[in-house]
């Protein structure tokens, strides 16, 4: 059973989405609408539009959008109904009874309560003589008391068991431990421990649910972690360690680290900011959320040259994704934690120190090919020279390009202006490729390719768009649909996917439901943005009763043309009808 209507209307009155999405993405107003740099992919000018009089939002760069819970399902990577609740509880509102599939969310719930229970267990485990051998492991790498409370660090036990006994003896079910990744099922059906002889790390997101862990082992065996795989409640490459604590600094700056160690150290440290990814290299969704709590990154990965491939990763998306960026280059040891350790109590003073030594994002990709070059031989300061004008190119601000300017110049004793000859040349070319790709985006977008949701547009995309049209139509007149029924018939929509939108719309006004409300519950998130493209269109905004007349000639036009073109199977009437236009037409 869906959701009811009237409920829906009233959690979407309740919810502003300008309101709601203000807390995630800075907006400005345009004209009727509100606009900002969309938070599901890296921009650098605004493409993410809110339309304040259907409450819905729309990116014209990745073409996500919908109403506010596909907002709230998207940004808080939650599912339908539980984006729902979200809402509710936001609004203070209480969840209709029994009028709808809970059963996912229900799970969830029982993932959330296992791996709290799990978190609970572990930590008390390292009091224990069984778990001695975790607590210990800490202190030799100097974890403080406080610093094992804050984290909520642990132990499993070597025993297989251990953890799917007591979960049982809560009154788990073996398919909640298993899904929550915490055992693993055999062929008969027995449940054991997904993590046993290792110190764990929970793993917890913005509202204070344990997500998952990380358990690292205490010999030199491999793997050396072993993370929780994706979840219903966990999805690695949208998450990241720490960020709960970090986002309360209120500093605006983040620090990226490697490991769940170097988190850790840096936090006892006194550097409450600082995060980590969960196992994987940094993703452009992790840099979006980071940008939702700061401005600025300092990355601070490791020396060797894994962290170094890691570093130039990152600062693409970091960039992307509109932050500044640092890079810190730890002079002793190979990671955060190794160097604080190495300071004792000198840590904080040291690292901030390290911290304001550190250059951005530019300097160290300078550096970085500084290094391969001969400076001395001419040729060597030529290729250098080349290297650095292409990074330059980069950069789309010609302020920021000028300080490197004339930086290099001083440093290689070259002119300025040739330089910038050199820059021009590059900033030509790509602006030359940026237009070759815009080109090629729009001349995709013209011929329908890149239509994912109705794969027939490509085909048909003279129908597609009067079909489109009339749909635009009756969701803003809902109270024409006899206009447009007795002009045109269901079954001449050519486009599956807008002749069920249709079917749907029409269905909704007959009955007497609000045309949008249900929406994104009822189609999937892709079908829903789609929906709300036609929706806000300006093709929609304007479509009036001469549009709608122009649409269904279209249709009409299309289908006779279906019809008609095998003659041996058209009916009478079919090219009786298509004759009598084609004569009008001549007249
Ligand atoms: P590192 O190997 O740098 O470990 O991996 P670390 O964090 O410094 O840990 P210590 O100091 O040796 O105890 C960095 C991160 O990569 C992931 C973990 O998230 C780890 O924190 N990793 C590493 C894995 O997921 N699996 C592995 O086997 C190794
Ligand atoms: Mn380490």
């Amino acid at each position: 059973m869906p959701l009811p209507d009237g409920f829906l209307q009233e959690l979407k009155l309740r919810n502003d989405i300008t309101e709601v999405a203000s807390s995630y993405v800075n907006l400005k107003r345009r004209g009727r609408n509100m606009v900002g740099l969309c938070p599901f992919h890296g921009e650098k000018t605004p493409s993410f539009n809110i339309y304040t009089e259907n409450g819905s939002f729309y990116c014209f760069g990745c073409g996500v959008g919908g109403d506010v819970i596909t907002f709230i399902m998207k940004i808080e990577n939650l599912d339908y109904i539980d984006a729902v609740k979200f809402l509710a509880q936001r609004a203070g509102l209480n969840m209709p009874e029994d009028s709808f599939d809970d059963s996912m969310s229900a799970l969830r719930k029982r993932i959330y309560e296992a791996n709290r229970e799990a978190a609970r267990f572990f930590y008390s485990q390292l009091y224990t003589p069984k778990g001695a051998k975790g607590l210990s492991y800490f202190r030799s790498r100097a974890l403080a008391e406080r610093t094992i409370r804050h984290f909520g660090l642990g132990y499993a036990d070597p025993e297989r068991y251990s953890l799917v006994n007591h979960l049982k003896s809560l009154g788990f079910k073996n398919n909640e431990i298993v899904q929550a990744n915490l055992a693993y099922q055999n062929k008969n059906g027995n449940i054991s421990d997904r993590f046993y002889d290792r110190v764990m790390f929970p793993i917890i997101d913005l509202r204070g649910n344990v997500i998952a862990f990380g358990g690292r082992i205490l010999t030199d065996a491999k793997p050396k972690y072993l993370n929780t795989s994706d979840t219903p409640v966990f999805k690695k490459s949208a998450n990241l360690f720490s960020l709960n604590n970090a986002k309360n600094t209120g500093s605006r700056t983040l620090i990226l680290c490697e490991g769940y160690m170097d988190v850790i150290a840096l936090n006892q440290a006194g550097f409450q900011n600082a995060v980590a990814t969960l196992g994987t290299a940094l993703t452009q969704e992790q840099a979006l959320l980071m940008k939702r709590y700061a401005d600025e990154v300092i990355i601070c990965y490791d020396s060797d040259e894994a962290g170094q491939k890691a570093t130039a990763r990152a600062i693409g998306f970091l960039r992307n994704a509109g932050l500044l960026i640092r890079v810190i280059n730890i002079p002793e040891g190979k990671d955060p934690d190794e160097f604080l350790r190495n300071k004792g109590e000198q840590g904080y003073n040291a690292f901030k120190n390290v911290i304001e030594s550190s250059g951005n994002d530019i300097e160290y990709r300078i550096a970085k090919i500084k290094g391969s070059y001969n400076l001395e031989s001419a040729e060597g300061r030529v290729s250098y020279l080349n290297e650095v004008v292409k990074i330059l190119a980069t950069l789309d601000n010609s302020i920021e390009q000028d300080v490197y300017i004339s930086k290099i110049s001083k440093e290689l004793g070259v002119s300025p202006d040739a330089i910038k000859q050199q820059l021009n040349k590059a900033n030509r070319k790509n602006y030359r490729d940026k237009r070759r790709s815009n080109f090629r985006d729009m001349q995709s977008k013209l011929n329908g390719r890149n239509d994912k949701i109705n794969t027939e547009r490509y085909k048909k995309p003279r129908v597609t768009t009067a079909e489109e049209g009339v749909i635009a139509f009756m969701i803003k007149n809902p109270d024409k649909l006899s206009l447009i029924q007795n002009s045109l018939d269901e079954e001449r929509f050519q486009t599956d996917f807008n002749k069920k939108l249709y079917s749907y719309f029409s269905e909704r006004i007959k009955n007497g439901d609000d045309i949008l409300s249900s929406v994104s519950g009822d189609f999937t998130p892709d079908e829903t943005a789609k929906i709300y493209q036609i929706v806000n269109s300006d093709f929609a905004k304007m479509a009036n009763e001469n549009t709608l007349k122009e649409n269904i000639n279209v249709i009409n036009d299309e289908y006779l043309k279906l019809k008609t073109a095998d003659a041996s199977s058209a009916s009478y009437d079919d090219i009786a009808e298509r004759l009598k236009k084609l004569r009008e037409n001549h007249q």
